[in-house]
């Protein structure tokens, strides 16, 4: 038999609507079974909905229970029954129905369930978990409101930018490559054999587009995707705020963002956001090592002068810095170090790609450094306080090529800051970075590629050396565009936008594009260019690192309703699956098999 869903089994209440001013009244609930609970003559079930639970009291001899008493944990029921006060001694303080219980007249078995295969407050691995997502949300509640935080958040962004006359538009899914420094997700088309649309990395190109349409303020709770290296705050697919405004500069993007974060904390924690500090790029790795300073991590890193090192007689030094000109030091005020620890850092380092740290450690009574029978107390002191080194603690110091140098104390610096203890992980602090350099040599594929996109306006100071065609001014070439950053993570990224056709070719042929590359990727854009397009800018913001900074959550996973793994699979579906012969076909594919 089937079940039956009708009128006289439908709800009248949600459990946590039901109080004691009630009493005797009689409502219908719908709801999971959360637990059973045996009380000798009694069986206590608690009812759980999308409000909160309320316990059912069944007598054990009664006709109700003797139907369901094979019913457990996660069936779905209908209990048509009355309202009573508990007894004084049966009140649960810790619920907000626990001074009441329903006394069943009727109970329907809506949906029987099989065992999970984890309940609430059990360990759960986390593929498991995965796998029964659906499952996931019923154990564990925080899950549950991560998401409604979502809405909350999707909510106030959608009000407040439709009080500033922004328009929602959707853009197309199935489109053209939109390059944000990924690879494309293709998708085969069946009406046009061996072509494919690339899903958008982001709607780029279709929000500039919309400028030059005459919509002068835009916005999208947009879907991208991206197939790229995922890490604890990425997945393939994920959700912006992309927006764009026309005859806008940097001051209006940015004043816009900040209204809406102080909103959006506003409103969902309860703070007050005051502080946006702009810090130019190149000091954010000088101080920080990383474009993503977490600035409630005070400690810092300090270059030291390479001359120093020079006069030294420091061999590990000396070699390492024949292999670049940057010296820079990081002190952690307090630190001590086992000899075991020490090995565990060098390891780390080493992983980085370094040949390991030198450090120098200030006790009350002493000095110790592995060189310090190489040279004098008084050296070690001069390289401890050039390295930023003050009381006692330990100072390291990194020394080579410069990008190396950084990676390997930035994450020196995220990993004492944490195990010391620095970072008030109860606080809030962003930092705009900008005056970002506008190319960069990726050493990968041997080309000179857009730190941010090829659609970003050079600053203007620096628009002529593009005319030159000498690749050592390409280094020097700054963009005018804007990230935001929030306790370490990327939160947004945004830029004006080239309007110029000229200029936008020019880019595209500094990237190494050939004529009839730009004609083939960008012909259409281009030529949407010359029809006269308004100066314009915009920024995106990445909705699950928005939501991971209001839930104080590191795990991405944690914030979107049915996520990816980090090899890009969901566990659930098991998607991406093999597609049948008759599909391919159809589709004009084979599939070459890796051996
Ligand atoms: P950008 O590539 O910096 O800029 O992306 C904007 C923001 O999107 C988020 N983000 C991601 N979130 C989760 N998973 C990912 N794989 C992922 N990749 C990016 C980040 C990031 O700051 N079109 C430009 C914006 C513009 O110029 O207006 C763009 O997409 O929070």
């Amino acid at each position: 038999m089937f079940s039956e869903w009708n009128q006289s089994i439908k709800r009248t209440h949600l459990s946590e609507e039901i109080n004691l001013q009630m009493e005797d009244q009689t409502v219908v609930l719908n709801g999971w079974i959360k637990a059973i609970r045996d009380h000798g003559p009694l069986v206590f079930i608690d009812l759980w909905d999308e409000s909160g639970l309320i316990q059912i009291n069944c007598d054990k001899n009664s006709s109700q229970w003797k139907k369901h008493q094979s019913l457990g944990y996660d069936c779905i029921l209908s209990v048509r029954g009355k309202v009573k006060a508990r007894p004084k001694n049966m009140q649960n303080k810790k619920i907000k129905t626990g001074e009441i219980e329903i006394i069943p007249q009727e109970i329907t078995l809506l949906s029987k369930a099989k065992t999970a295969p984890f309940r609430s407050g059990d360990t759960v691995n986390e593929d498991l978990a995965l796998q029964y997502r659906y499952l996931d949300f019923r154990r564990r509640p925080a899950l549950k409101q991560n998401l409604k935080i979502r809405h909350k958040a999707l909510q106030i962004i959608r009000q407040e930018l439709s009080k500033q006359n922004f328009c929602e538009i959707e853009t197309p899914i199935l489109y053209k490559s939109t390059p944000e420094g990924a690879r494309d997700y293709l998708v085969p088309s069946r009406k046009q054999k061996g072509c494919f649309y690339a899903l958008p990395q982001s709607p780029q190109t279709l929000k500039q587009l919309l400028m030059l349409s005459s919509f002068e303020k835009y916005f999208q709770i947009a879907r991208c995707f991206r197939d790229e290296d995922l890490r604890s705050n990425r997945q393939p697919e994920f959700t912006q705020l992309d927006l764009e405004m026309s005859f806008a500069d940097e001051e209006n993007i940015l004043s816009l963002t900040e209204q809406l974060i102080q909103k959006i904390w506003k409103e969902i924690k309860n703070e007050t956001v005051s502080d946006f500090p702009h810090l130019s790029y190149q000091s954010a790795l000088d101080r920080f090592g990383t474009d993503k300073p977490d600035l409630r991590n005070p400690l810092e890193l300090k270059r030291i002068d390479s001359e120093i090192i020079k006069t030294s007689n420091v061999k590990v030094l000396l070699s390492a810095l024949n292999q670049g000109s940057c010296a820079k030091g990081l002190f952690v005020p307090h630190l001590t170090f086992s000899r075991s620890r020490s090995d565990e850092i060098q390891k780390t380092v080493k992983s980085m790609g370094a040949q390991g740290i030198l450090w120098i450690q200030k006790t009350e009574t002493e000095w110790k450094s592995p060189i310090k029978k190489h040279i004098s107390e008084n050296f070690l002191q001069k390289l401890y306080e050039k390295a930023g080194g003050r009381e006692e603690g330990i100072c390291f110091i990194s020394s080579g090529e410069s990008a190396l140098v950084n990676t390997v104390l930035s994450q020196l610096l995220f990993l004492f800051g944490k195990e010391e203890n620095l970072i008030d992980s109860s606080q809030t602090k962003f930092v705009w970075i900008k005056d970002f350099p506008y190319f960069y040599f990726d050493p990968e594929i041997k080309k000179w590629t857009a730190l941010h996109h090829p659609f970003t306006l050079p600053q203007q100071k620096d628009i002529a050396l593009l005319s030159e065609s000498l690749t050592e001014n390409l280094s020097k070439i700054k963009a005018r565009a804007y990230d935001l950053v929030c306790n370490g993570h990327e939160l947004a990224g945004g830029s004006l936008r080239i309007f110029d056709t000229a200029l936008q070719k020019r880019i595209f042929s500094v990237l190494g594009l050939s004529q009839q590359d730009i004609e083939n990727q960008f012909g259409f854009f281009l030529t949407a260019l010359s029809y006269g397009a308004p100066p314009h800018g915009g920024i995106a913001w990445g909705i699950e690192r928005l939501i991971m900074l209001l839930t104080n959550t590191n795990n991405i996973r944690d914030v979107m309703a049915f996520p990816k793994t980090t090899r890009a699979v969901c566990l659930m579906s098991q998607a991406p699956s093999p597609a049948n012969t008759d599909t391919l076909t159809e589709l004009g594919l084979s599939v070459i098999k890796n051996e």
